[in-house]
């Protein structure tokens, strides 16, 4: 069969819900209806709001609020503390908790924005909504971004320019995705594709190839089927549609810190959740079961204070930290989240950028000097990390078998998307799978108009996975650059003494530059950050991810191998970074 063929849609059933779902509303409600034993908070959002809640509370001081002088602090000026105030009353969390879809929050005086009167020194055209303007501002951090894109390394046309360390783009597969571009859309566009097409959950051509993905490769507990998918332009925006379904303003989500900033952007922006870090311990116990003690202890401590807990966030594999979790720890999610009946979202969208960090490091040729048997300690502390763990996805969990415990399977959600894995984010395809919840899924496709994908888009990615020959090269290359390219970074840090965390997935490593700078606090890796950004390289520091411990840097190692060491260099430079062997000892 070619591909053309294996990718035609039968349109008949267009127009229709598909794949089985029921069409009206009302009886989708009534075909799922929940077992009586199962508890309530796994609701959805609502669109009700009693008048005994139409209240604000004072906001929390969860997290610090930074000033929005650089990159760094934009990114802390969407946090938590940039939520909708909640009234001081009704602190008891068995109280009236939460405001459903209250009176607009007042312009925040502290806001970018400002105050109402500064707003109309910059405008003074009709009022614009409270929502979008009274909210969290990312003004700054769309200007700095500005200057980042606009003024991008090149080494031809702009020499000078900004290497990007910083984002995670995966540039190692561009010769294979290029071609596969034009392939699938010389091959499989068909007239379809110009139409809105046939499914308001994406296609029904990406929905089946994508369940044929996640039955490959996810080694889900139950078959993937396609109606059990929705898509959207990118996980960003899959996120921010899920959220804003699952859960009302000002309810809060519980997750692991450090954690990836594009969720409070995704989350806060049009959903106004609150998110809230959970300080796990540092090393390898922030990935073990044990974890999951602490946002047991963060919940009692924000629900104290009225914030109504709804969800867990479980990044796997991690962004920042570039590490797959154990199954242990992923069954234990499961079990908090069915004792304190939360939903439970598992991004994946690293599922398949698992590289070999096993620690041969071939140039180790050691005369025993004195920088040589630093450098060898060095590789001890960090090089070999044979225990990784394999990535399971939480599709892959039989929580009632493995665990013994009942778990209403409406709570999981997991996310996954094309940016990472098959090195698009250009292309914009994200996906949800949600396998028990059809209600989420027919209340997404509300509004799912807004994130639909563009057949392009949608062609060149069931291009590919419907290939099965063909996505498992695509797979196992990039693995194989991503392990290269790894090493290599990793290997440059360690040589000159400085510390990477373990990590076997991803597209960056986190590195201790306080550590080998002497410096503990978040003021001087601000001044780090501003300093490499000036120089013209940019990484992106861990006040950034939320962590609360200063000194660490997200890197990424999957640019171009010219703008990697070009980059590599102006940090070394700029910091006087010398590699050990160079050190003269005494
Ligand atoms: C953990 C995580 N989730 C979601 C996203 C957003 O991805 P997309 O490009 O699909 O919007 C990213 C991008 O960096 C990410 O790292």
């Amino acid at each position: 069969m070619t591909f053309s063929q294996d990718l035609s849609i039968d349109t008949r059933y267009s127009l229709q819900a598909p794949c089985g779902l029921p069409s009206p509303l009302r009886s989708s409600l009534s075909s799922h209806t929940r077992s009586s034993s199962t508890p309530p908070s796994t609701r959805l959002s609502t669109a009700q709001h009693s008048e005994d809640h139409d209240e604000y509370r004072e906001p929390t001081s969860l997290d610090d609020i930074e000033e929005p002088d650089t990159l760094m602090s934009c990114f802390g000026t969407l946090s938590i503390s940039s939520l909708p105030p909640i009234s001081p009353k009704g602190v008891n969390a068995s109280g009236p908790i939460i405001t459903r879809f209250p009176k607009p929050p007042p312009p925040r005086p502290s806001s970018i924005l400002g105050t109402r009167e500064e707003q109309r020194k910059i405008y003074l055209g009709p009022k614009l909504s409270d929502r979008a303007t009274g909210g969290p501002d990312a003004g700054p951090l769309i200007d700095r971004f500005s200057c980042l894109f606009q003024d991008q390394y090149d080494c031809v046309s702009n020499p000078k320019g900004i290497v990007s360390l910083g984002v995670a783009e995966n540039f190692l597969m561009q010769e294979e995705c290029l071609e596969l571009i034009s392939t699938a859309l010389k091959d499989n566009f068909t007239p379809l594709d110009l139409s809105y097409g046939d499914s308001l959950w994406g296609s029904r051509r990406i929905n089946r190839a994508l369940a044929g993905l996640y039955n490959d490769y996810f080694d889900p507990a139950e078959e993937v089927k396609p109606e059990q998918i929705i898509t959207g332009v990118g996980c960003s925006a899959v996120l921010d549609q899920l959220f804003y379904t699952l859960m009302d303003e000002g309810e809060g989500i519980l997750l692991a810190a450090p954690y990836y900033t594009g969720f409070d952007r995704d989350l806060i922006g049009r959903g106004r959740v609150r998110l809230i870090p959970v300080h796990v311990p540092i090393g390898e116990a922030a990935f073990g079961p044990e974890s999951l003690k602490m946002f047991e202890e963060k919940l009692e401590e924000v629900e104290k204070e009225g914030i109504r807990i709804r969800a867990v966030i479980v990044c796997n594999p991690q962004n920042p930290l570039g590490r797959t979790y154990p199954r242990s720890t992923l069954l234990a999610y499961a079990k908090f989240c069915e004792e304190k009946d939360l939903h439970l979202v598992s991004d994946e969208i690293y599922a398949l950028s698992i590289y070999d960090n096993e620690g041969k490091f071939n140039y180790i040729s050691y005369k025993q000097s004195e920088a040589d048997r630093l450098k060898a300690h060095l590789f001890e502390l960090n090089s070999d990390f044979p225990q990784a763990d394999p990535f399971t996805s939480m599709l892959s969990l039989n929580v009632e078998k493995e665990l013994g415990i009942e778990f209403d399977k409406a709570r999981l959600h997991v996310v996954y998307g094309m940016s990472k894995d098959f090195c698009s984010n250009g292309l914009r395809v994200g996906s949800l799978i949600s396998q028990h919840n059809p209600l989420l899924l027919r209340a997404m496709a509300n509004t799912s108009m807004l994130m639909k994908i563009s057949s392009p888009a949608d062609v060149i990615w069931s291009t590919l996975l419907l290939d099965s020959k063909r996505l498992k090269s695509f797979i196992n290359t990039n693995k194989l650059k991503l392990t290269e390219s790894h090493k290599f970074t990793r290997n440059w840090f360690i040589e000159r003494g400085i510390e990477v965390s373990n990590s076997n997935a991803g597209n960056f490593i986190w590195v201790n530059l306080g550590k080998k700078l002497k410096f503990e606090n978040s003021i001087i890796e601000k001044k780090i950050f501003q300093k490499l950004l000036d120089g013209g390289v940019y990484i992106a520091p861990g006040s950034a991810y939320h962590y609360h411990i200063a000194g660490w840097f997200r890197v990424t190692f999957t640019v171009p191998r010219g703008n990697l060491i070009v980059g590599l260099g102006r940090i070394e430079r700029l910091l006087n970074l010398r590699p050990l062997s160079e050190l003269k000892f005494e």
